[in-house]
C-alpha cells in the first residue's frame, strides 16, 4: 500500500479567534484534514510565538486556547496528530543542521524581517536591524525544519507565508544536493477560501482593524457585536442588496443553499436591518453553540488539553526521530 501523503500546518497561538480566522484558515484546514486519502499533522508553533511573546504565562494560556480553538472547530485528535512544537526537540536539531546549508542571503529577503529593516530605513534609524532577534532572523529556517522533520507533502497556509514554503523548498534542495536526497519538496496550498469575511465595519475582518467577532464570545456579547455590523441607510421596508451587506455575507458563511437563498428574497423583498440582524444573531449563535461548549469545556480542565498535547506529541516524535536519524547519517555522525 502507498504511503500516505502528509498534510501538516503551523498555527502561531496570535490571540483571540475570530470568525475571519475561523471561515479563512481553520476551517478549510480541518476540510483538507479530513480527507482519508491524507495524513494530518497540526501543531501549535509555540516557539516561533517566542519571537514576539515573552511572558510565561501568557505563552501557557495561548497555547491552550489554540488547542481548544482547534478542538472545539472539529479538529478530530484521534485522527489528526495534534502537537505542540516545543514538544519535539528533533525540530531544534533539524533546524540547526538545515541553519548551516541556509545561505545568509536568502534569509535576507525574507518578508517579516525585510518589513522590519524598512521600518528601521523609513524612521531613520542609525542600526537597520534595530529590534531583529535571532529568532526573528532565522524564523524561516525553523519553520523548514516544521515541515521537513515529517516529510510533508502539503502545507495549508495564508498567503503571508507562501515564501516560507518557497525558502523551505530552497533549503531542502540544498540539503538533498550537499548530502543526500533526503527530503520530499513540499508544496503550500492556498486556503480555498477567496473570498475575504468582512468584519463590523465592513473592511476584512482582521484583529488590527479591531472589528472581529470572536468565536468563542456568549451569546449577549454575540448579539451586541452583530448590532454593531456597518449597514447602509436604506428605508426598514425598502429592498436590500445582499451582495453588499456584511451582515448576509456573515450569514451566506454559515446557512445552506436553501437558507441564503430565502435570505437572499426577504433582502430583495425588503427586511428591516433590525430584522436581518436579529436572524443573523441567531443563524451564528446556533452555529457557534457547539464549539463553544466544547471550547468552554476543554479551557475548564487544561489537564485534558495537555493530555491530548502529549499524546501527539509522543505520535510526532516516532516519526521525526526515524527521520532525523536518517539526517544525521546523511551528514556524517556516527
Ligand atoms: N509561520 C506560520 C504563521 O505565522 C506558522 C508556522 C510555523 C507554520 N511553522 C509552520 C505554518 C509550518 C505551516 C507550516 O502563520
Amino acid at each position: 500500500m502507498e504511503r500516505k501523503k502528509t498534510v501538516l500546518t503551523g498555527i502561531k497561538p496570535t490571540g483571540t479567534p475570530h470568525l475571519g480566522n475561523l471561515m479563512g484558515a481553520i476551517r478549510p484546514a480541518l476540510e483538507m484534514a479530513k480527507k482519508p486519502e491524507l495524513d494530518p499533522y497540526f501543531f501549535i508553533a509555540d516557539y516561533h510565538a517566542l519571537t514576539t511573546v515573552q511572558d510565561g504565562k501568557t505563552f501557557r494560556n495561548l497555547v491552550h486556547e489554540v488547542a481548544a480553538t482547534w478542538i472545539a472547530c472539529g479538529l478530530d485528535p484521534a485522527r489528526c496528530t495534534i502537537y505542540c512544537q516545543s514538544d519535539i526537540p528533533e525540530i531544534f536539531e533539524l533546524s540547526w543542521i538545515l541553519s548551516c546549508v541556509t545561505p545568509k542571503g536568502l534569509m535576507n529577503r525574507a518578508h517579516a524581517y525585510k518589513a522590519v529593516v524598512q521600518e528601521n530605513q523609513e524612521k531613520g534609524q542609525e542600526d537597520l536591524d534595530a529590534g531583529v532577534s535571532m529568532g526573528l532572523f532565522c524564523y524561516p529556517v525553523l519553520m523548514a525544519a516544521d515541515i521537513l522533520m515529517f516529510n510533508s507533502d502539503f502545507v495549508p497556509v495564508g498567503k503571508d507565508q507562501v515564501q516560507h514554503v518557497e525558502i523551505t523548498r530552497d533549503i531542502a534542495q540544498r540539503f538533498n544536493k550537499d548530502f543526500k536526497k533526503v527530503f520530499k519538496l513540499p508544496m503550500h496550498v492556498l486556503s480555498e477560501q477567496s473570498a475575504v469575511l468582512p468584519g463590523l465595519d465592513g473592511r476584512k475582518m482582521s484583529k488590527s482593524y479591531d472589528n472581529t467577532i470572536p468565536i468563542f464570545a456568549p451569546s449577549n456579547q454575540l448579539q451586541k457585536l452583530i448590532a454593531r455590523v456597518k449597514t447602509d441607510s436604506v428605508g426598514p421596508t425598502d429592498p436590500k442588496n445582499p451582495e453588499t451587506s456584511t451582515l448576509f455575507m456573515i450569514y451566506k458563511e454559515i446557512s445552506t443553499p436553501e437558507e441564503i437563498e430565502a435570505m437572499k428574497q426577504k433582502y430583495v423583498a425588503g427586511i428591516s436591518w433590525g430584522d436581518a440582524k436579529q436572524q443573523t444573531f441567531e443563524k451564528l449563535d446556533q452555529f457557534l453553540a457547539e464549539p463553544r461548549k466544547k471550547y468552554q469545556e476543554l479551557m475548564a480542565n487544561p489537564a485534558q488539553i495537555e493530555q491530548i498535547l502529549k499524546e501527539g506529541g509522543l505520535r510526532a516524535r516516532k516519526v521525526a526521530t526515524a527521520l532525523l536519524a536518517e539526517v544525521r547519517k546523511a551528514v556524517g555522525k556516527i
